[in-house]
């Protein structure tokens, strides 16, 4: 499982150097796993309208939708070449709490050392909104 892990960093890692920053410098790049098996890449793209950028995370996530994605996120591994543990921001953390797994969604972060650090979303993002339809 932790090879899994490390793969779909590795994936995000490389979806890191499609960035779109030139106003913060910081490239974030992001791979989503769902139910299936099936992943999707997402990097960040920011605008001179700087409220107008786009999340590595929700970009990935949305790609999914446009790909008629149907299961849940598993897991997603965020990378960011200038910061390790790179954690999701609070928007992207509802995001993911839309289309998790039942059974949990990890987040996959780069620990020091070249290692992994594995989370799961409920711990980072408890009690998150929802309402009944
Ligand atoms: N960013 C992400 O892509 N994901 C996050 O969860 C936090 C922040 C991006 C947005 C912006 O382009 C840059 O990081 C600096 O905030």
């Amino acid at each position: 499982m932790e090879k899994i892990y490390q793969e779909l960093l590795e994936k995000a890692k490389k979806a890191s150097l499609n960035t779109y920053s030139p106003y913060s410098n910081f490239p974030v790049g992001a791979c989503v796993l769902y139910e299936n098996n099936n992943e999707y890449l997402g990097c960040n793209v920011e605008n001179v309208s700087y409220g107008l950028t786009l999340c590595a995370e929700r970009n990935a996530i949305s790609t999914a939708i446009t790909n008629n994605e149907k299961t849940k996120i598993k897991a997603i591994a965020i990378y960011s070449p200038k910061q390790t543990k790179c954690m999701p921001c609070g928007a992207c953390r509802q995001w993911l709490s839309e289309f998790a797994s039942e059974q949990g969604c990890k987040i996959i972060l780069e620990d020091n050392n070249d290692g992994i650090l594995i989370l799961n979303l409920e711990e980072i993002f408890p009690s998150g909104f929802k309402f009944e339809k």
